[in-house]
């Protein structure tokens, strides 16, 4: 296992639609999400495409953490205390459908656009279906924060990057200079310790 190199906005890689996975059980497709969930841990975020590690494959990787346990950076990307913890999920082949026609907006950031972030509409309420690194098929309802990651990383297989998504182009900043005032990614001010993005994928 190992933690890879992040591609940053402008790589080909993060441009392009990656390809579909012809075998999710293939020793090649486990080695890869090894290496994202290790990638994952060391930057710190809830999700990982695959694109993002250079590699040009329809695999994404997630997790929602405990409400209760978040910090302010988590519920202002749009985690409430209604949202359950999910499990690390891997995601191969996913496929997104939206359920009514609700829309929510929330504070995004992504690990391959370092140091900004931007408010973006998305799904309230999605159905998501893909495979696991098992071959079985995982067929779920999100919500929320939930819905907002998956369709955060699966836009990163189809070569959209969160700034595409924004109707508004001036609540995208830097994160630092933007928690200096109200109405902000972290509105109340940031911890050390709360540097890194809110829903990083
Ligand atoms: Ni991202």
């Amino acid at each position: 296992m190992a933690i890879l190199k992040i591609a940053r906005m402008g790589h080909p890689v993060l441009r392009r639609a990656a390809d579909p996975v012809d075998d999710p059980r293939a020793p090649e497709v486990a080695r890869l999400v090894a290496d994202m969930i290790d990638t994952l841990e060391d930057a710190g975020g809830v999700g990982l495409a695959a694109p993002q590690v250079h590699v040009p494959a329809r695999v994404v990787i997630f997790r929602v953490p405990a409400a209760r346990a978040a910090s302010g950076r988590y519920r202002a990307a749009g985690l409430d205390e209604d949202t359950g913890e999910v499990p690390l999920t891997v995601l191969v082949n996913p496929r997104i459908d939206p359920v009514g026609e609700d829309v929510s907006w929330a504070w995004e950031s992504c690990l391959s656009v370092p140091g900004l972030s931007g408010a973006v509409p998305r799904h309230t309420h999605i159905r998501y279906r893909g495979t696991g690194l098992d071959g079985a098929a995982i067929d779920r309802e999100a919500t929320g924060f939930h819905a907002r990651v998956v369709q955060h990383e699966c836009d990163h297989l189809d070569g959209i990057l969160y700034p595409m998504r924004m109707p508004d182009l001036s609540l995208l900043g830097f994160t630092e200079e933007m928690m200096r005032g109200d109405g902000t990614p972290d509105g109340d001010g940031a911890a050390a310790d709360e540097e890194a993005p809110a829903a990083a994928g």
